[in-house]
């Protein structure tokens, strides 16, 4: 079974990566990295609230990123997915020694993208692609900003100049989309069949 490392960061598009998720988990194993700043983002746009808190036995706050797996893989309903805070630098995901087929980040902010380009390895995300990189194997990228500056565009070149995927989330037309899941579904299948992951979440031309 293939095995992907997933982050998704504090960009606009949170529902892409989580139906990227979904896609993946039908067949592939999962390990999951959230930045902090996406939880918030995740219960703005996609209404998933996978924030920490709850109470305990005794009423008491509890928190921790058990808690949160046990969140992410109900909603999911799977056990293929395993989920690690962005600052649990201890992770299996921050050596190259944890074997995986490769790492994506959808969506991926500007902050994110500037950290893995310039091999800031300062978080778990950051990290893991590092990782990725200095193993030499697939990443992608699916950056989101509008408009993207000079300083943006420098930081993907660099990445897609050592042969990392970017895959921004770019809208079509030609398969006649109706409702929002059918723009996700398109570019979720873009970004899956980058990883050369098989599905069938979108019509092809033909
Ligand atoms: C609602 C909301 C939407 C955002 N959308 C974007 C975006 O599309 N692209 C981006 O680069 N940053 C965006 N940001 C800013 C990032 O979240 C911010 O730079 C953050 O520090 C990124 O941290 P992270 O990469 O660790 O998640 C957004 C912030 C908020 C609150």
């Amino acid at each position: 079974m293939k095995k992907f490392v997933f982050a998704i960061s504090g960009a606009s598009g949170s529902m892409i990566g989580i139906r990227v998720i979904r896609e993946l988990l039908r067949t592939c194993e999962v390990h999951l990295v959230i930045s902090s700043q996406s939880f918030q983002i995740i219960k703005e746009e996609a209404g998933i609230d996978w924030t920490a808190d709850k109470k305990g036995s005794k009423g008491q706050r509890v928190k921790g990123s058990k808690f949160i797996e046990d969140k992410i893989k109900k909603y999911f309903k799977t056990k293929r997915l395993f989920f690690y805070e962005n600052m649990q630098m201890d992770a299996p995901v921050a050596s190259g020694s944890f074997k995986t087929d490769g790492m994506l980040v959808v969506p991926c902010s500007m902050k994110t993208l500037s950290g893995i380009a310039n091999g800031y390895a300062n978080t778990l995300i950051e990290r893991a692609a590092d990782v990725t990189i200095k193993e030499g194997r697939q990443l992608l990228l699916s950056p989101r900003e509008m408009p993207f500056s000079a300083i943006h565009l420098e930081n993907m070149l660099k990445l897609a100049r050592i042969g990392m995927k970017i895959a921004p989330p770019v809208l079509a037309f030609y398969h006649k989309p109706e409702k929002i899941d059918d723009i996700v579904d398109f570019i979720a299948g873009k970004i899956l069949d980058a990883m050369g992951v098989e599905h069938e979440i979108y019509k092809r031309w033909s």
